[in-house]
């Protein structure tokens, strides 16, 4: 699939180079230099390629990385999103964007969706810390993947992310509609918390997993 990244950071470098490695055709865009997106094409390899959020929205799935105060402007180099499978990892801040937000009537993705009425969003991947993905991708063979969680309210929308989320070695699990992502990405929160407060964070994420896989085979 042709995959569009906008925000090339921790998560879309590395998630985008996962793509690619998988087989996908990947265009990194939206860091603050050129410079930073051509490296990450070059080290993903395969038909990564760096381009304008534009480019990179003309593709069959989007991946949103880009830190809460950088959605608006994101979006407003995109063009139409029109029917485009969006993907978001985004999670919200407050109003100064000083702090996340955990939000007990709306989540991340459900903005997302409103600021970008014509696509069709899909929450994922900001349950884990960035600091996991090589390790998942690298034992992608093994029989007990770590599982994570998904919702979107458009079903050929959700089974293009579940394949995504398989790729990259996690086990896809639907969480359900849009609106539960109000409960999933204070899993991020947490997540985040612990791998940039502790030293422990990445080590809990693969625990917290397993016991994820354990309570569903139960
Ligand atoms: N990191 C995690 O483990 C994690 C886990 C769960 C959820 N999330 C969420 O995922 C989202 C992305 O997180 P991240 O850690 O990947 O963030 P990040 O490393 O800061 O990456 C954000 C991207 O946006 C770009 N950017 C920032 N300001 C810009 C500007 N003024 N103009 C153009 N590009 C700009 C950055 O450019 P540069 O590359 O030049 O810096 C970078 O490519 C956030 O909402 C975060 O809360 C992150």
């Amino acid at each position: 699939m042709r995959i569009g990244i906008l925000g090339s950071g921790l998560m879309g470098g590395k998630l985008g180079t996962l793509f690619a490695r998988a087989g996908h055709e990947v265009v990194f865009s939206y860091a603050r230099t050129h410079e930073k997106l051509k490296n990450l094409a070059k080290d993903a390899g395969g038909t990564a390629r760096a381009g304008k959020p534009r480019e990179a929205a003309d593709a069959d799935a989007l991946l949103v990385a880009v830190h809460w105060s950088r959605v608006d402007d994101v979006l407003s180099e995109t063009g139409d999103l029109s029917g485009k499978v969006m993907l978001t990892c985004s999670l919200p801040m407050d109003a100064g964007h000083t702090g996340l937000l955990i939000g007990h009537s709306s989540s991340g993705a459900e903005e997302l969706a409103k600021k970008a009425p014509k696509a069709r969003v899909v929450c994922a991947f900001n349950t884990v810390p960035s600091e996991v993905f090589f390790g998942v991708y690298e034992a992608r063979q093994n029989a007990d993947r770590p599982s994570l969680v998904y919702c979107g309210d458009d079903a050929a929308s959700k089974g293009i992310a579940a394949g995504l989320i398989g790729d990259v070695g996690f086990e896809p699990v639907d969480a359900g509609p849009l609106r539960i992502a109000r409960y999933t990405e204070p899993f991020g929160l947490l997540m985040g918390q612990l791998a940039y407060e502790g030293n422990e964070g990445p080590e809990l994420a693969y625990r917290f997993m397993r016991f994820g896989n354990e309570a569903r085979h139960a």
